[in-house]
């Protein structure tokens, strides 16, 4: 499966509600300190920095499919930290670890079932899995203002329900333990920022398409259609054990 491409700086700078959202995955992977945990899908490294904060003594290999996420983890992680780029659905060349942990990743892969599989394989028996991502019902007022400005829905992504992940998780070897959709919007006043928190998050397969000039003015318009400054989040939070 192909993964692509993220403007890394643009999505670190901004005020990102991915910050919470890793915090929450944090407080529930509960380690001793003593683990290796795998960030699937690490993006720019916040979360591997926040958990080594928390624990100094864990080790963590983060995994992103984009060079530029993995090239910006390296600049703010140094050493300290395995960083490969690889596609999270495919076997990983890593030593299995004691833990996975995961934040707002696991909705760009459409294989749910295939993806929990492979990560099976690179955890040890017993070692747990903690993740955040986009759940059902996520985006739907997003997706009204898409279909007004481009005629048809948001392309590329489904959003998982609990029973369904519950069953891909079982399907793949892990032990549920808890799966709940949490809503969580995010309202954004600054009309420029909205955009661009909008290109950045959550519509970069749109302008994948469009040429550079193009952008700003489909995301404009996009804001637009919106009913409210509102990006209405919906966590799917999951939590399984090997
Ligand atoms: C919204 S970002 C989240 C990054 C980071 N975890 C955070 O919370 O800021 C989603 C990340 O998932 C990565 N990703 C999406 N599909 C992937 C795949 N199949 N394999 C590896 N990484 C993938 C993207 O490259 C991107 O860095």
């Amino acid at each position: 499966m192909a993964t692509r491409e993220w403007d890394a700086q643009t999505y670190d700078a901004l005020p990102l509600p991915h910050v919470a959202w890793g915090q929450r995955v944090l407080d529930h992977l509960a380690l001793t300190g003593h683990e290796r945990v795998l960030d699937a899908g690490c993006g720019t490294g916040r979360d591997a920095a926040a958990l080594l904060e928390r624990w100094p003594t864990a080790r963590v290999v983060g995994v992103d499919g984009s060079a530029a996420m993995i090239s910006a983890a390296r600049e703010r992680l140094g050493g300290h930290v395995q960083l490969l780029v690889a596609d999270l659905t495919e076997p990983l060349p890593i030593e299995p670890v004691d833990a996975v942990m995961s934040v707002a990743a696991f909705h760009w892969i459409a294989d749910h079932e295939a993806l929990f599989t492979n990560l099976a394989r690179s955890v040890v028996p017993g070692g747990r899995l903690v993740s955040d991502c986009g759940g059902q019902g996520q985006l739907a007022f997003l997706d009204e203002a898409l279909v007004e400005v481009t005629g048809r829905p948001k392309q590329g992504i489904r959003f998982a329900g609990v029973a369904e992940t519950e069953r891909a998780l079982t399907r793949a070897g892990w032990r549920v333990e808890r799966v709940e959709l949490r809503p969580d919007p995010l309202r954004i006043e600054d009309p420029d920022l909205l955009e661009t928190y909008l290109g950045a998050v959550c519509l970069g397969q749109y302008l994948a398409e469009l040429p550079a000039d193009e952008h700003r003015p489909f995301l404009s318009r996009v804001r637009g259609a919106m009913h409210e400054p509102v990006v209405d989040y919906v966590r799917l939070e999951i939590e399984a054990r090997r």
